[in-house]
């Protein structure tokens, strides 16, 4: 994580002349490199993920990264860690302002805050002090709620920055602003034209060297809690008042709190699990899930989800939403897909029926939007031909898209939460999906569907969606096609 997205974001904001005049970054982890080795490491990190043209550059960012090792719970060495920072402050001539940057294992998340605390490095009197926090925010409900509880001893509301990297994509933020820049879509953006959504975010790859952390998270924890539940509510959301960050987090708070809870008897059928099995991809045999490395030969842990949920409110009553996600699926794929209700009279011949209208929110790849909506095909008769009308970032040649990061790690330093879940989402998320994990540990008849690797998941996720009549996107590397036939 630090080689492959902290270290490139921080030098980018570097580069682009984001971060302040003057600042240090110092490491800290559990391995006893000494200053040198540590800028080794990091310089090679930057040339592995990074397109570096300037050496000189990369060498004057270097020449303001430090390293300390540290045993994380160590009281002793937190005093260290505070002698070092303030050396480091009076050296390069700094004040207190200080971002604190956990990208560490979940269950350290209470440990160093509290040990950080101890030796008063949580005292905003000399400059303010904030603390970012990956995910996992908790593993369920009533450990969430302990989390919560145990950082508030010591840090306030508006000093903790809970990472999503999903909020941090343009395209995610693109939502937004495509529903609430365009006087065309919002009147539509209701029960009455919507007939439901759909939401797929597919991964190729499996779980990589994960392993360890994936076997007690599973797909639904891993993605739905966080990512995908962020990109329902910008999807929900009710326009905000203005563009503060507690206005736009209201109301993406509001939608978790408008989510109808899954009873019990309704989990078999509105939450399926899936977990990939051996296949053979291009010709590269891949293992299935539980001959992966540091994975139980007994995991029942889902590397597929798929949910079907409502929203009780007014403007979505009665609308249902269809979120999957998967590891070992056909194609790296993020996409929001709006299904429009069909006319309520089709006036053209029954073969012809067309689906209703779509509009496709790529968030990944082929960044972009994509409507589809009924021709007249040309020729005799009245025959109607779906087509494409399609908008790709891409065409923005001169734009840079700034990673996740970057941005992410950018409104840390400015202070703008815009961009951070708050603790209550994070709640209200876990009450909603607490019962479906409960059950799905507990329920000897919610059955863990096996799908080969490299297919769109256990065929059960299909009768999800048939219940509306629809069938999920196939969608392809290119947002313009779908369909089992395209390039992946
Ligand atoms: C992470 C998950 O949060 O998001 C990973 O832990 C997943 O399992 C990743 O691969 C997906 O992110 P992206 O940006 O590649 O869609």
């Amino acid at each position: 994580m630090t080689r492959r997205k902290l270290i490139p974001s921080i030098y980018s904001l570097f580069v682009q002349q984001l971060l302040p005049d003057k600042f240090a970054l110092l490491g800290v982890a559990r391995t006893p490199f000494t200053d040198e080795q540590f800028k080794e490491e990091m310089k090679t990190a930057l040339h592995e993920f990074k397109e570096i043209d300037d050496e000189k550059q990369i060498d004057s960012f270097l020449s303001k990264v430090h390293y300390q090792s540290i045993k994380y719970d160590d009281a002793s060495a937190y005093l260290l860690f505070k002698s070092r920072l303030e050396k480091l402050r009076k050296e390069e001539e700094i004040g207190g302002n200080t971002v604190f940057y956990l990208s560490t294992p979940p269950a350290l998340y209470g440990i160093i805050p509290d040990q950080l605390a101890t030796v008063g490095l949580n005292s905003q009197d000399d400059g303010w002090k904030r603390l970012v926090i990956e995910k996992p925010f908790g593993y369920d409900l009533e450990s969430a709620l302990k989390l919560k509880e145990r950082l508030l001893k010591n840090w306030t509301e508006d000093q903790l920055y809970r990472i999503d990297h999903y909020l941090g994509k343009e395209t995610v933020q693109n939502l937004f602003i495509t529903r609430f820049s365009n006087g065309i879509f919002e009147p539509l953006w209701n029960r009455n034209y919507i007939h439901h959504v759909e939401i797929t975010s597919a991964e190729s790859i499996g779980i990589e060297k994960r392993g360890g952390y994936y076997d007690s998270s599973g797909a639904l924890r891993d993605m739905v809690q966080n990512h995908l539940l962020q990109v329902t509510g910008l999807v929900a959301m009710e326009p905000p008042s203005s563009l503060q960050a507690d206005a736009l987090r209201n109301e993406i708070l509001k939608v978790f709190q408008s989510l109808r809870p899954i009873k019990k008897d309704e989990i078999k059928h509105c939450a399926i699990r899936g977990q990939y099995l051996e296949s053979t991809i291009k010709n590269v045999k891949v293992p299935a899930y539980r001959d992966e490395e540091d994975v139980s030969p007994t995991s029942v842990t889902e590397t597929f989800a798929a949910l079907k949920f409502y929203i009780d409110n007014w403007r979505w009553g009665g609308v249902p939403f269809y979120v999957r996600t998967g590891k070992r699926m056909p194609t790296r794929v993020t996409e929001v897909v709006i299904h429009f209700k069909q006319t309520p009279h089709f006036l053209f011949s029954e073969k012809c029926v067309t689906p209703g209208n779509q509009l496709i929110i790529r968030i990944q790849p082929d960044e972009g939007i994509l409507i589809k909506f009924g021709m007249k095909k040309p020729g005799e008769g009245y025959n109607v031909e779906t087509v494409n009308m399609d908008f790709h970032y891409a065409d923005l040649s001169d734009q840079r898209i700034p990673p996740a990061y970057e941005r992410l790690i950018n409104d840390t330093i400015i202070g703008d939460t815009t961009l951070f879940a708050r603790t209550e989402e994070l709640i209200e998320a876990w009450k909603f999906l607490t019962p479906v994990l409960e059950s799905w540990k507990n329920d000897p008849d919610i059955p863990l569907y096996g799908y080969p690797a490299g297919t769109w998941g256990p065929e059960t996720a299909d009768n999800l969606i048939e219940d509306v009549g629809g069938t999920w996107r196939y969608p392809c590397k290119n947002l313009s096609n779908d369909g089992i036939y395209c390039e992946l």
